[in-house]
């Protein structure tokens, strides 16, 4: 095939073999001082499959990440990305990821074109390659009428795309996500997965994303739920509601002591007693829940059922809640004022 015939193709993605693993980590820890900040992580990640690490704030998610992206080295463990050594061979392993950072690393006075040129240039992609590859990506992330403005003018959406772009011109194998829509809405957050589903699909490329939104977490075909370090659960987002075992009841009543201790004692569930009433989980919902009601000694004020989500695993396995509302407000405020410049 001559130079010209290759160029006009479809960029052939650099491609592992179909069905061994990109990336296989094997006891990976990473440690500050004192803090145990990641712990015995083992992870794999096949080409094709889009794999989530699911935490809250300080689970260990962007050190993890960074450590498979060369930036941080581990403290034991070791990883294989591509084939490479993480730590003895962490050129090979830069040729083969692309990286997009929890915060947005873009040059704002540049363009959005100067931004992909730049990128080529450091990656050494071959320059009769340059242009056609920034102009295929471009309109991959629908941004060619943009293309050629600053970046400050860019918004958040816009940027992340062009940062999506910018971690795939140099064709890696594996791309990381490190919590790709922070910050963004549901609508912008909706396309982001949208392109990402079709890079994965055209390409054949594996992607290791953070997240800390449980509705992201659907799109992964495997989760590795993460807390403190360590992996708690791992498994596909059906496969790990399925192990709640039953429906989800919220009940508030008129005596919500009394109707724990009954629902104890009597139905051999584990009730959790809140402010806003009761929740527990119950087999078979649908079948067993009008016998319950029926025979429960206080009045009912309000009902609600529902399948079990990733939030209620976590829950179930740590005994907390993987995310408030406050964090989320916290979450934004944060990202806003890092794009600002006001934080670092
Ligand atoms: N360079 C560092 N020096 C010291 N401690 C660090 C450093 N980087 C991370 N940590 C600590 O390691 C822990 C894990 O942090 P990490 O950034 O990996 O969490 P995360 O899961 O990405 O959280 P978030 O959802 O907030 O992004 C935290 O307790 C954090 O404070
Ligand atoms: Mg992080």
């Amino acid at each position: 095939m001559d130079k010209q015939e290759s160029r006009s193709q479809k960029p052939t993605f650099d491609k592992p073999i179909l069905g061994e693993p990109i990336l296989k980590t094997d006891k990976l820890c990473k440690s500050f001082g004192a803090l145990t900040a990641v712990k015995n992580v083992n992870l794999e990640v096949r080409p094709g499959q889009i794999v989530g690490l699911l935490g809250p704030n300080g689970a260990g998610k962007s050190t993890t990440i960074k450590m498979l992206s060369t930036l941080l080295k581990p403290t034991s463990g070791s990883a294989r990305l591509a084939g490479y050594d993480i730590v003895k061979n962490p050129f090979q392993i830069r040729q083969h990821i692309g990286i997009i950072f929890q915060d947005s690393t873009l040059d704002n006075r540049l363009t959005g074109r100067e931004n992909l040129e730049f990128h080529c240039m450091i990656y050494k992609v071959p320059r009769p390659e340059r242009q056609p590859r920034i102009e295929e990506m471009l309109v991959m992330v629908d941004l060619t009428e943009a293309a050629d403005r600053p970046v400050k003018t860019y918004s958040g959406g816009m940027r992340r795309r062009l940062e999506i772009a910018r971690g795939l011109l140099h064709h890696p194998s594996i791309l990381f996500l490190d919590e790709p829509t922070v910050g963004l809405d549901p609508q912008t957050r909706a396309t982001i997965w949208t392109y990402v589903e079709r890079l994965v699909q055209e390409y054949g490329m594996g992607v290791l994303m953070t997240t800390h939104y449980m509705e992201e977490a659907e799109h992964c075909q495997n989760i590795a739920i993460m807390d403190q370090g360590t992996i708690i659960a791992e498994g596909s987002p059906a496969g790990l509601k399925s192990e709640m075992d039953g429906d989800r009841i919220h009940l508030l009543t008129e005596n919500d002591a009394k109707a724990k201790t009954w629902l104890e004692e009597n139905w051999d569930v584990t009730v959790s007693q809140g402010k806003e009433g009761l929740d527990f989980t119950l087999p078979q919902g649908e079948t067993h829940l009008a016998q319950l009601l029926a025979s429960l000694p206080v009045a009912v004020h309000r009902l609600s059922v529902r399948q079990p989500t990733l939030e209620d695993v976590f829950l179930k396995l740590t005994g907390r809640r993987i995310r408030n509302e406050e964090s989320g407000t916290h979450e934004r405020l944060k990202f806003s004022a890092r794009r600002k410049g006001r934080l670092k």
